[in-house]
């Protein structure tokens, strides 16, 4: 089957023009709706409409334009946001960012209750809470069906691992568990497949700080021209086209997101889910963690928790 409706929320950005353009070469694909509220968004669809793909592309500009984007959606991938500018405190910043998501969520819920949400827009520990909130309220949410997109952290750290053993970084299988952010990104080199090729615990407690960090190291060599783009447009392309595979009823796909879940104290959680035709089909947990891994968990947990109140209290308001 080749019907299903992407939509992405933010296509006109850094991160939205080349997901759009991934997503536009998937053929399980047969709309792709382009929302943002920038100007140049008919543009962007109109650009990507030349490609000689399947996906038929539309633009949607402006908020009146938003529930004919949304309308009938199998996924809506959000990576609409604000980066930070000059004078804006992290709070201003997640104030405007928890606007734009919770907003997009209520049209969701009205206008595609059944569609799988993905959400890049930063920070995702408190924006899953933010979007599942809206949901509850409008008595649309299912659990199985939101998900925060930590694929990046995947990605990275399979890209660093590649690298270190000198192999395809393809080839490599590791799970990151946790959240999107500093310390409650948990990468889980214990269970790393191939095993990492590294001799002593320093050099992985190297690696698992850099797979941390890897964000700031590309805000570092954009040197004030932004943060991750075409990686992060990569991971959420990636995750995307998993849960269109599930929905299409393939077998086995498994992927890292941050879902509701109840394998820690914190209500949501990222680790390796089995996908399916209803979005998550299965949680399958995170494994055996080793004495540094345990400890990980357990730095990560006062972080994590507190961003997801930070979430639960803002939908709240
Ligand atoms: N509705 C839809 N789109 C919006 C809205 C809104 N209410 N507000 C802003 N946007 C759009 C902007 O017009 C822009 O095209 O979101 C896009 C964001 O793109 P960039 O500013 O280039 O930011 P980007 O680097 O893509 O990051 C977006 O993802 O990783 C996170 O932290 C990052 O939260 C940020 C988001």
């Amino acid at each position: 089957q080749n019907n299903y409706k992407v939509v992405v929320a933010g296509a006109a950005g850094g991160i939205g023009q080349p997901l759009a353009l991934l997503l536009k070469q998937n053929p399980l694909v047969s709309r792709l709706a382009c929302y943002d509220i920038a100007p140049v968004t008919p543009g962007v669809a109109a650009d990507l409409s030349h490609m000689d793909t399947p996906a038929k592309v539309t633009g949607h500009k402006g908020p009146e334009e938003l529930g004919s984007a949304i309308e009938n959606a199998d996924v809506v991938v959000i990576p609409a946001g604000v980066p930070r500018k000059p004078g804006m405190t992290r709070d201003d910043l997640f104030n405007t960012n928890a606007s734009i998501v919770r907003d997009l969520a209520q049209c969701v819920a009205s206008k595609a209750p059944k569609a799988l949400v993905a959400i890049i827009t930063n920070p995702v520990n408190s924006m899953v809470p933010i979007a599942s909130e809206v949901l509850k309220k409008a008595g649309v949410y299912d659990p199985k069906r939101v998900f925060g997109v930590t694929t990046l952290d995947v990605v990275r750290a399979a890209a660093f691992i590649g690298e270190i053993n000198g192999v395809d970084p393809r080839s490599v299988t590791i799970p990151v568990i946790g959240g999107h952010s500093g310390v409650t990104i948990i990468p889980l080199l214990s269970q790393s497949q191939p095993a990492v090729k590294l001799s002593d615990q320093g050099k992985i407690q190297e690696l698992t700080k850099r797979i941390q960090e890897a964000g700031t190291e590309v805000v570092k060599a954009k040197a004030g021209g932004g943060s991750a783009t075409l990686s992060m447009a990569y991971a959420g392309a990636r995750l995307t086209n998993a849960l269109l595979r599930g929905l299409n009823g393939e077998s086995n796909v498994v992927e890292c997101a941050y879902v509701k879940s109840d394998l820690t104290e914190a209500a949501y959680f990222a680790n390796p889910i089995l996908l399916g035709k209803n979005g998550l089909e299965k949680n399958l947990g995170y494994g055996k963690l080793n004495a540094y891994e345990q400890q990980l968990l357990k730095e990560a947990m006062p972080e994590l928790l507190k961003n997801i109140k930070t979430g639960e209290d803002f939908a709240k308001k």
